[in-house]
């Protein structure tokens, strides 16, 4: 029997993706807990908090309901697909139809399929960094090349018209947008969101614009949706946004992609060929967290609120450790640049890569590595985790550092 020799096994475009780092590091601190290390992760990026009951008790209605046994059309349930067009309305204020919307496994489809439509072989995307993990991978997997923005905390990692109209160039199709920033934590104000917007429709240039985090903003900070402040992108704009962060649904896996109906219809058959309708239970609950109330929403925020503070104050007190104060989202960036290069119970790191395994290893506690969203030198913690984990977690991070 011929074998398949070893270079063949796998193709080249998947070989050539790595594992998401936040998972690896969140999978890691999952296993040494498992083995009975007492382990603290800052990994993950999902909510602590279990999904608010009226929501799962519509999914258990839905489980008892043979309807629900069966396929949806792939784009999603129609009531589904509208409440979420009403609800863009609501939160955001940009104006849709139902038959713009698709329905898909999470906010993380909607990115494939976003970039699996709008490009071609060679096509350049503008990609800020620090970015999230799975923007690259995706834009590569659509044989589309990454061209990643530096941004540093001197301008809160946020990223100008002028550095994205330097990067230009005849290939560039698209730009990726994501504020509130995973992660960062940053959020845009609104007339820096609206310049962005705007010169991109002035060159014709596709925004994916990824809306994930928008209930999850602290202090003053707000969040404005790209193609409402800057309308005339909307042609050519893609919204990603799911029920995960805002609801703590991470495992139904319902998220969305709002865009043009050409885009939105050729995504329809890319999906109807690949995984079709996300499941039924869990389109009827998210169905029922869009059209309920708020209320266990803004409970969320402000629980996170106020841990973000704890944790940036926390991070801040570390000598060498400078911090920005999250503005939305769950994360903390912190950069650790005046660590580096110091020796750490017998270990020098240099890279934050190594920081990082030096914290898992000595001090056991798991946070993520910049690299791993294009920003060498800083790292994520999430604190969307129990608030004495997270006062024990950043004080062994502390005593290890100190
Ligand atoms: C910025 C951003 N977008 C999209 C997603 C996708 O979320 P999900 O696929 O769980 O809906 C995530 C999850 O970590 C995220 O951080």
């Amino acid at each position: 029997m011929a074998r398949i020799s070893e270079r063949l096994r796998v193709s080249r475009r998947i070989a050539a993706i790595t594992e998401s780092a936040t998972l690896a590091v969140d999978a890691k601190a999952k296993a040494m807990r498992a083995a009975g290390q007492d382990v603290i992760g800052f990994g993950a990026g999902e909510p602590d908090f279990p999904t608010p009951d009226h929501i799962v008790r519509a999914a258990i209605a839905a489980c008892s309901d043979p309807v629900s046994h069966h396929y949806t059309p792939a784009a999603g349930l129609p009531e589904l697909r509208t409440a979420i067009a009403e609800k863009t309305m609501r939160d955001s204020g940009f104006e849709c139809s139902a038959n713009q919307v698709l329905v898909t496994n999470g906010g993380k489809q909607a990115v494939y399929n976003a970039f699996q439509v709008i490009l071609d072989p060679g096509d350049e995307v503008l990609l800020p960094a620090p970015y999230w993990t799975t923007y690259p991978e995706s834009i590569a997997l659509a044989d589309g090349v990454p061209v990643a923005l530096s941004t540093t905390e001197a301008t809160e990692f946020r990223v100008s018209v002028e550095q994205l109209e330097a990067a230009r160039t005849s290939q560039t199709k698209a730009l990726v947008f994501c504020s509130p920033s995973n992660p960062t934590g940053v959020v845009y104000p609104p007339d820096e969101v609206a310049a962005i917007g705007r010169w991109a429709a002035e060159h014709g240039i596709w925004v994916v614009t990824d809306e994930i985090y928008e209930h999850l903003t602290f202090g003053t900070h707000r969040f404005s949706s790209l193609p409402v402040v800057a309308p005339d992108v909307a042609e050519s704009c893609i919204v990603v946004n799911g029920v995960a962060k805002t609801y703590a649904m991470t495992g139904w896996r319902v998220g969305w992609m709002i865009g043009p109906r050409d885009v939105v219809a050729a995504a329809s058959n890319l999906q109807s060929h690949s995984t079709s309708n996300v499941a039924n239970v869990s389109q009827a609950a998210a169905l029922a967290a869009l059209t309920g109330d708020l209320a266990a929403v803004a409970e969320m925020r402000a629980v996170f609120e106020r841990r973000g503070t704890v944790m940036h104050s926390m991070l801040s007190a570390i000598p060498g450790v400078r911090c920005i104060k999250p503005q939305g989202a769950f994360y903390c960036f912190p950069s650790f640049a005046g660590v580096l290069g110091r020796t750490i119970r017998g270990q020098t790191p240099t890279s934050s890569l190594e920081l990082c395994e030096l914290i898992l290893e000595e001090a056991r506690v798991a946070v993520v590595p910049g690299e791993a969203f294009g920003a060498q030198g800083y790292a994520r913690l999430s604190f969307a985790l129990g608030d004495d984990d997270l006062v024990e977690g950043v004080s062994r991070i502390a005593a290890l550092l100190s």
